[in-house]
């Protein structure tokens, strides 16, 4: 059930790649799963009236029972901007957590496949599915080495190594994510993961679920659409599937298996 708090700031970060690190203070709260998202909303005034959608980051629970939220953020508009204006001791309206997130995968090898920011939800849910023997790998691109978002401080656990793609070929691999991805899966051919997760833009998504498709392994794909509401009220979330059904990310996902979405037969 979720809930609307009214949270401290604790600090604002540099998280590489031009993206922040927002650290909430410690409260009580209910504990979110890894995919789910909070609608947040910073100290402004009405403008923007709307609160905006940012995935759990990562969480920590406490023995007290208080739970430690902490969200990245990419500035792309006027409510990004004002939030990454905000300082430590700020107060953070938020309400979450909201929506279906990640299932544990079927095997012991996931990999995550990150868009830029969309690599926002992998650290809560490396931190949930990592096991000693669990294979975890993060395949991350952008447009140019510059807004690589940094992922140090959670790297310890993806055991099966991150590679790094690059539209400009300013570091790693030369080409996007989903071009890394199908390379990858060739060259990984007996060692496949169980699971891919994708999280990044719509298209993205959809030519990451098809590679995926084409090569038999589960995918889970965390939507993206504005959001009004978070709560399936406004409708401003919905889009449509490849059956011509509706579906409402803020409810039905954001994280749902990418064949519900696109269909099998439009990735051959
Ligand atoms: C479930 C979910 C989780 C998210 N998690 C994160 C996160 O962890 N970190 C993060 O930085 N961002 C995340 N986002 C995206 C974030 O919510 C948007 O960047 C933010 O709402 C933009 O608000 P704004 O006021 O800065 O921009 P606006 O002024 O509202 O919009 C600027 C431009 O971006 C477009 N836009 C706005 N929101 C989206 C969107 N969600 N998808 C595609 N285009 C959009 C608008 O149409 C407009 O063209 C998430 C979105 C969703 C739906
Ligand atoms: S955001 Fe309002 S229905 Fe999804």
């Amino acid at each position: 059930m979720p809930t609307l708090n009214r949270i401290r700031l604790e600090a604002v970060e540099d998280a590489g790649g031009g993206c922040l690190r927002l650290v909430c203070a410690p409260a009580s709260l209910i504990a979110p799963m890894p995919g789910q998202f909070y609608m947040v909303r910073g100290p402004w005034e009405a403008d923007p009236l709307l609160p905006r959608p940012f995935s759990i980051a990562r969480f920590r629970s406490f023995k007290n029972g208080q739970i430690q939220l902490e969200f990245l953020l990419r500035i792309i508009g006027r409510g990004t901007r004002l939030l990454g204006t905000a300082r430590a001791g700020s107060e953070l309206d938020v309400l979450g957590p909201l929506g279906i997130g990640f299932e544990q995968p079927p095997g012991d090898s996931a990999w995550m496949v990150a868009g830029g920011i969309g690599i926002a939800p992998f650290p809560a849910l490396i931190d949930a599915i990592a096991t000693p023997k669990r294979k975890l790998s993060l395949l991350v691109g952008a447009r140019t080495e510059a807004e690589i978002p940094g992922f140090n401080d959670f790297a310890a656990n993806l055991t099966g190594g991150v590679e790094i793609a690059t539209d400009d070929g300013s570091a790693g691999f030369a080409g996007t994510v989903v071009d890394l991805l199908a390379s990858r899966l060739d060259r990984a051919s007996d060692q496949t993961p169980s699971q891919v997760y994708v999280c990044g833009p719509h298209a993205m998504m959809e030519a990451a679920a098809a590679v995926c498709m084409d090569a038999g392994i589960p995918c889970s794909v965390s939507l993206e659409a504005p959001m009004g509401c978070g709560m399936g009220t406004c409708r401003g979330c919905v889009i449509r599937t490849f059956r011509n059904t509706n579906f409402t990310i803020c409810t039905e996902g954001p994280v749902t298996d990418a064949n519900v979405i696109w269909s099998e037969q439009n990735s051959q």
